[in-house]
């Protein structure tokens, strides 16, 4: 894929699968995340990569990301935004300091790199963005042991509507925007379930196992690709099956 992307939450799981699928496939690739020592000793270092430490709740370093991206590169085609914050909070143990930074994070972060890296595409007039909502919004989870809490679901369900409205937005600017919405992935992000809860999940699955990063990305590059040139708004699920059905 000769493109330019910034991928974020490209540290761990399935944004690091993406940074590493996108840089095998001979995309130049700006991975971004806070936990940069940890990025970098998973990516190496090479002549297609670039690699930035930051919060996407931070609107300063979500236009630097960009900005170092068109420095190196000299342009930004797409963006795939898998960083996000977990809560596993049930209703009544959830705080509200808590709640707004899971909703910071997870949705002013998604409104933030989306924005930064549209105000270059909308001059090139082409871009791709895929944000990553989750299937936990159509189920509806309710935190506990390591599962998302209605914190993360909540801002989940948002990232959801912010894609339709940045679609519509930005689609007469050449611009497509999508979500890839995850069922639970093997990544540290579900590291906490416990054994019994894990088989509990399974059974919800027709496929009855958890999906691989691998899978996920697949999914994310697809939309980002010009394979899904026609294809803005959409959100593509991958679950397994979890939850189709009434
Ligand atoms: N793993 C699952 O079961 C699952 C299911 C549904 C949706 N998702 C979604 O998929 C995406 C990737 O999750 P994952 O499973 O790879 O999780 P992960 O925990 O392996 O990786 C998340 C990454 O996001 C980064 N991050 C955290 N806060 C950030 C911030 N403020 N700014 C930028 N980056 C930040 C972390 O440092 C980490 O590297 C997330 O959006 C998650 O909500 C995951």
């Amino acid at each position: 894929m000769k493109k330019t992307v910034l991928v974020t939450g490209a540290a761990s799981g399935i944004g690091l699968t993406c940074t590493k699928l996108l840089l095998e496939r001979g995309a130049k690739v700006t991975a971004f995340d806070p936990q940069l020592e940890k990025m970098v000793d998973a990516l190496g270092s090479s002549d297609s990569l670039l690699t930035i430490g930051g919060d996407v709740s931070q609107k300063k370093d979500c236009f630097n990301a960009v900005a170092a991206t068109i420095e190196c590169f000299g342009c930004l085609d797409g963006l795939i935004h898998c960083g996000a914050a977990h809560s596993s909070a049930r209703w009544n143990e959830l705080e509200p300091d808590e709640m707004n930074k899971i909703l910071a994070i997870n949705v002013t972060g998604s409104l933030l790199i989306a924005q930064a890296a549209a105000n270059h595409m909308t001059k090139q007039a082409k871009g791709s963005i895929v944000l990553t909502t989750s299937a936990s919004v159509l189920f509806g989870v309710t935190g506990g042991n390591g599962q998302g809490g209605p914190a993360y679901v909540s801002s989940k369900g948002a990232v959801l509507a912010l894609m339709r409205s940045l679609a519509r937005a930005l689609g007469p600017m050449g611009v497509r925007v999508n979500a890839v919405s995850p069922g639970i992935t093997n990544t540290p992000m579900v590291a906490g379930y416990t054994e019994e809860q894990q088989a509990a999940m399974k059974q919800r699955f027709p496929l009855g196992r958890f999906a691989e990063p691998e899978e996920i990305a697949e999914g994310a590059l697809y939309l980002l690709s010009d394979k899904a040139s026609f294809m803005t708004g959409e959100n593509m699920h991958i679950n397994g099956g979890s939850n189709f059905g009434g």
